[in-house]
């Protein structure tokens, strides 16, 4: 017999598990990252539009999704428009489960970085071992490869998944034990880091740094296309993580008022990071290359590294946030893919969390394989981290965005927005307007596939990504990596899809 669907214990319980899904690395890296990247404050106006225009109204239509049809995202999606709905469905399941096995190899590394500021991690003295030994380069970016070029991360990566495991073992009533603790802590730590960000000579002249707008980049195309996909990995959008979430809810719940809170909590959170870590770099100035991994690995930590007292305990601490965080987002992946799964094929509850966290481990071991393929460190050093970037680029950029075009077709056209409103409606405190349907059915739609077709045309033109890689020996990493992303989301969503039917159909 089928287990009974879990449930949440209290609606509290639902925002902090669905915020501790929101807020992760994305908030706390790759949101500064990226405002470096695309011109500081000029970031924030394409960034607050893209909040408005996408972030809310998306997040409201996932969950209500959810929680009307009780179900998680293939199936919920099923019901409105069948089979082809039910594939996209899967789709964006299996492209948030390659994105969950490359998080977790990061956090392995994060961990290992939180285990290495205990030991020699702030040591002033250049790296001479590991496999990038010959480079002797500076601490903490010594450090960090010399981890990555060590097997030792596959026991990280083994230690993330046993967490994981546990905490979705038994449903919504564990996992959402877990975030009752950690996301108070979270924001906790992350005061710490604030109050000492700010209060360190010229640290706020990082937040000016970062809001002094610069509106010439603003007409660059890229920066939107940064701020849509970064607007969908915070409020983990487009991953199916949200449906699955309130689908432990009761039917019966005012989805504005958590869709709004959801998102002000994850919003304001990313905003007080960026402010810690652009007055922790001001203050110390250190210029922040514009890749994610690298701010998060050795820019911040190089800026931690110059603080006057408690190295070692503003160390941990940020990785410590940085673990916590992670956590509370990597179980919301792992959740998302098991809820999906019990739905259809109606296993046990361990049954499908032991498959899904065993088969995903292996491939996070893919992402953190310490084999090195570019021994200057040209390019990305090693072989799991070469895979972890092309593999980012095609389910960060393109394929959170592929879910988000099709679901706003499926519910705007298929559905009909107009009705899925009229269900928000009578359950909420404050009214959703005609725009709502305006949003989901024409100005999401055709703002998501202008940003993708301008990423496909720079593809195009500049050649597929990460062709220059330097990879000795296989050359065709790239389109491997392409084929691989596209057989393993598209291939399995058509398995899925077709393998058997629910058992609703079959009466
Ligand atoms: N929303 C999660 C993050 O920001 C995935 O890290």
């Amino acid at each position: 017999m089928a287990e009974l669907r879990s449930q949440w214990g209290s609606k509290v319980g639902f925002v902090l598990a669905a915020s501790g899904s929101a807020i992760g690395l994305g908030n706390i890296v790759f949101f500064s990252a990226n405002a470096y990247k695309y011109g500081g404050g000029a970031f924030y106006i394409p960034y607050i539009v893209a909040f408005c225009v996408l972030g809310i109204p998306i997040m409201l239509m996932e969950l209500v999704l959810g929680a009307h049809t009780g179900k998680a995202f293939p199936q919920s999606l099923y019901r409105i428009g069948r089979r082809p709905a039910e594939f996209i469905g899967w789709w964006g399941v299996l492209n948030a489960t390659v994105i969950c096995m490359y998080y977790v190899a990061i956090l392995a590394w994060v961990l290992g970085m939180f285990i290495g500021s205990m030991k020699g991690l702030w040591n002033t003295a250049p790296v001479t071992s590991g496999a990038f030994g010959s480079l002797a380069l500076p601490n903490p970016f010594g450090y960090f490869f010399e981890m990555l070029g060590s097997w030792d991360t596959l026991w990280y990566v083994a230690i993330v998944w046993a967490l994981n495991l546990l905490i979705v073992l038994r449903g919504a009533r564990s996992i959402e034990s877990a975030t009752r603790f950690l996301v108070p802590l979270m924001w906790l730590c992350m005061v710490a880091l604030i109050v000492r960000g700010v209060s360190l000579p010229n640290g706020e002249q990082g937040a000016y740094l970062l809001f002094s707008p610069n509106f010439t980049v603003m007409a660059d195309p890229e920066v939107w296309k940064g701020a849509f996909s970064q607007m969908f990995f915070t409020l983990s959008l487009g991953f199916g993580i949200m449906t699955a979430y309130a689908s432990y809810l009761p039917k019966k719940s005012d989805q504005v008022h958590n869709a709004a809170t959801i998102c002000f909590l994850n919003c304001s959170f990313e905003f007080i990071a960026g402010l810690a870590v652009f007055s922790l770099l001001f203050a110390f100035s250190v210029v922040p290359k514009a890749s994610t991994l690298s701010m998060m690995f050795f820019v911040v930590p190089q800026g931690i590294a110059k603080l006057p007292h408690f190295v070692v305990g503003f160390g941990m601490l940020f990785f410590f946030l940085l673990f916590i965080a992670g956590l509370t987002s990597s179980i919301s992946l792992v959740e998302a893919f098991v809820a999906s799964i019990l739905d259809k094929f109606r296993w046990r509850r361990k049954k499908a969390v032991l498959v899904v966290a065993l088969s995903s481990m292996l491939g996070s071991m893919c992402f953190a394989l310490p084999h090195v393929v570019d021994p200057t460190l040209a390019s990305n050093g090693t072989l799991g981290l070469t895979l972890l970037d092309l593999f980012d680029h095609w389910s960060f950029s393109y394929g959170l965005l592929i879910v988000g075009f099709f679901e706003c077709l499926i519910i705007g056209w298929v559905f009909g927005a107009h009705k899925l409103r009229e269900i928000i409606n009578r359950d909420s405190t404050l009214d959703v307007g005609w725009w709502w349907d305006a949003l989901i059915k024409v100005v999401n739609p055709v703002i998501i596939a202008v940003v993708i077709g301008w990423g496909i045309w720079t593809e195009v033109r500049d050649g597929l990504y990460g062709a220059s890689f330097t990879v000795k020996g296989i050359p065709w990493l790239s389109w491997f990596a392409f084929g691989a992303w596209f057989f393993f989301t598209t291939g399995l969503a058509l398995v899925f899809t077709f393998w058997r039917t629910y058992r609703e159909e079959r009466g």
